[in-house]
């Protein structure tokens, strides 16, 4: 049996011995654009180098890619469970031709290595084209010798690639593999082509084109090559199973799943199995990230993954926390090929269990009380969407949780009440809080985090991001642009810049664009809405304008050293001083910091020596500094008390 470790490194060997760099997988939480939620492809990473604004040493590329489809243009979350083949996580094996080869090589190569690397039959495989192109048609006859009855056109929406709303695209090619008659489903373009038994495994798109905003398209300086294969798909196909999660990989969570939940492989509960092993992938990954469990954005995502699996662990019976029991085992799997996996496997494990105590309190009474509200309801009724926010509002139900578990019984929700119910609790908030005689410059901030959500930080990852001017500020008013020489306040959908908070200054830096430079002279945090300070030297600031941003590196990692070392202070002041030293406050900046703490007596100086001593002697160690994610409690509990997110040493 070919294993799922063993067919992606096969990938890339091949493509690599075929003249193409090997490149690493980039971040589920896409660096280079401001508009996709999480990576789902392998071409994102090389979104502009397809469109010439990136420069590369090569000009062929091949990766394995890891994706998240759940939320964004690409949504695959309401299928897991349901079908043999979606995920939320998948691995994307892909190669790439940045102007190099186009249409002709790209199903060659696809074509040598399935039939003849890897032995697929011929009579196996179908392929499908744009309705109007002629040209990979001729291609696929010549090259593969496939006959027309296995060449299907089909229109745009199932042979035109776009990411996302933005960015390059072009028409594609599917090539598709038959599990055999005894699955049901028909070949691509038939009625039963969502069944089961013709499977797309391989996507080529002859990327020509770049979609804007305002619906427009200009070509791509050239013609290239953006291909795409789930791995678990072809793992499928290798290891002669139709179903992706009877492969080896996921044999192995599942059989943890139902080891950590006593359920039966093969029995009714299977389909939780499913949702469980599939979930866990995509919420470890993304913990190890540095994404979080939260209720905006990439976090609420998350946390709607995570509660999901939640829920079906306990269909399985399981009334204690599960899931995070599982992580090792997914570390054990992948974490070879993904090392971010195994460094992060305490944090993950750690974080899933944090997430799963605090929805279990309130999930065995939500089910209560959804099975109250539904008891008369028969197929075809819809949930009252004031009874689905109240499952939100006062159990923790993510929407879809609620949908899915309704889903088997052929029960909907009531969507739109649900939104009526949720903005009428926003607008609740609105009104109690505009009474609170705060500053007006507050309100401003205050009307702004209303508006646009919290600000995704992505800055314990990386000193440099792309993200949209979502609002900008001038003498405290909201303003379409700001000129060059002009003074204000940018906000921006996400940021890698630290902003001020916990008593740790906020990040200096650049911001460029086109035609654009700006300073941040510094970042402060108003409700979790993060405001750069900025003064534009030159082109000009405006609304909707994707940027790059870049932390001032030299001072950001002196800020990180003096945080690191009121953690060391902290530890010096307790061995000296004894356990009660507790941190009060603190103040961390470049160029010093502060340590607040209660003591009953004056330091002595030989305490004072003693302490510098301690805490010279480990900053001599030199050992690495590793992120911890942790709640209030439990950083308290650690004994270090510095809330949610900090460097701990070790
Ligand atoms: N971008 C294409 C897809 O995701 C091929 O990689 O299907």
């Amino acid at each position: 049996m070919t294993s799922v470790n063993d067919l992606r490194s096969s990938f890339v060997d091949y493509f690599a011995r075929n003249g193409h760099h090997a490149v690493a997988s980039s971040p589920l939480v896409p660096r280079n654009d401001p508009t996709l939620m999480f990576t789902n492809s392998g071409m994102v990473q090389f979104k502009n180098t397809f469109t010439g604004v990136e420069k590369r040493p090569y000009s062929r590329a091949t990766t394995a890619q890891k994706c998240v489809r759940a939320g964004g243009k690409h949504n695959d979350l309401d299928n897991v469970g349901f079908t043999a083949r979606h995920h939320t996580f998948f691995e994307m094996l892909g190669n790439f031709s940045f102007g190099d080869y186009f249409k002709d090589h790209a199903i060659e190569l696809a074509w040598n290595l399935l039939t003849k690397d890897w032995g697929l039959p011929k009579d196996k495989l179908m392929v499908t084209v744009y309705q109007d192109d002629d040209e990979a048609l001729e291609l696929w006859k010549k090259i593969a010798g496939l006959s027309e009855d296995r060449i299907v056109r089909l229109g745009a929406k199932s042979n035109f690639w776009q990411m996302g709303d933005t960015g390059p695209c072009g028409p594609c090619s599917e090539i598709f593999y038959d599990h055999g008659e005894h699955i049901w489903g028909g070949p691509p373009g038939s009625p039963e082509e969502d069944g089961d038994r013709w499977i797309e495994i391989w996507n080529l798109v002859f990327m020509q084109y770049e979609q804007h905003g305002d619906g427009s398209r200009n070509g791509l300086p050239h013609p290239s090559i953006d291909t795409g294969m789930g791995l678990e798909r072809i793992a499928a196909v290798m290891q002669g199973v139709h179903d992706n999660y009877d492969i080896d990989l996921f044999k192995a969570l599942i059989g943890a799943a139902a080891a950590a939940t006593g359920a039966d492989v093969n029995g009714e509960g299977n389909r939780s199995l499913r949702v469980i092993a599939d979930h866990l992938r995509s919420m470890s990954f993304l913990i190890a990230e540095g994404v979080l469990p939260s209720n905006e954005g990439r976090g609420y995502v998350l946390r709607r993954i995570m509660r999901r699996a939640m829920r079906h662990a306990t269909l399985l019976g399981a009334n204690e926390p599960v899931i995070h029991k599982l992580v090792p085992t997914l570390v054990r799997e992948m974490g070879q090929a993904y090392p971010e996996l195994s460094r992060g496997e305490a944090m993950i494990t750690e974080t899933v269990l944090l997430e799963e105590g605090r929805f279990l309190k309130t999930l065995g009474r939500g089910l209560q009380l959804l099975a109250e509200e539904t008891r008369d309801m028969g197929e075809g009724a819809v949930l009252a969407g004031a009874s689905a926010f109240k499952l939100y509002d006062t159990y923790g139900f993510p929407l879809d949780l609620t949908q899915d578990a309704l889903r088997s019984r052929g029960i909907t929700v009531d969507q739109p009440g649900f939104d009526a119910a949720m903005a009428a609790q926003k607008a609740e908030a609105r009104k109690s809080w505009s009474g609170s005689g705060e500053a007006a410059t507050d309100t401003v901030w205050y009307g702004l985090a209303d508006k646009l959500g919290p600000t995704e930080f992505l800055g314990y990852e990386t000193e440099t991001a792309e993200g949209e001017v979502k609002a900008l500020l001038k003498d405290g008013k909201e303003v379409a642009s700001l000129a060059s020489g002009e003074e204000g306040f940018a906000v921006l959908n996400q940021t890698p810049f630290y902003g001020e908070s916990g008593g740790q200054v906020g990040d200096t830096g650049l911001l460029t664009g086109e035609g654009l430079t700006a300073t941040v002279s510094d970042t402060q945090k108003h409700h979790g809405v993060f405001a750069h300070k900025v003064v534009v030297t030159e082109g000009s600031l405006k609304l909707g304008q994707p940027v790059t941003l870049v932390v001032d590196h030299e001072r950001r990692s002196s800020i990180r050293a003096n945080h690191s070392a009121t953690h060391l202070l902290h530890e010096a002041l307790r061995i000296v001083l004894g356990d009660h030293v507790a941190q009060k406050g603190s103040m961390v900046s470049a160029d010093r910091l502060r340590f607040d703490f209660v003591h009953t007596k004056p330091v002595t100086e030989q305490e004072m020596a003693e302490v510098e001593d301690i805490a010279n002697a480990i900053v001599l160690q030199n050992t690495p500094v590793e992120t911890r994610l942790m709640g209030v409690e439990e950083a308290k509990e650690s004994g270090r008390a510095r809330p949610v997110r900090r460097k701990v040493w070790r």
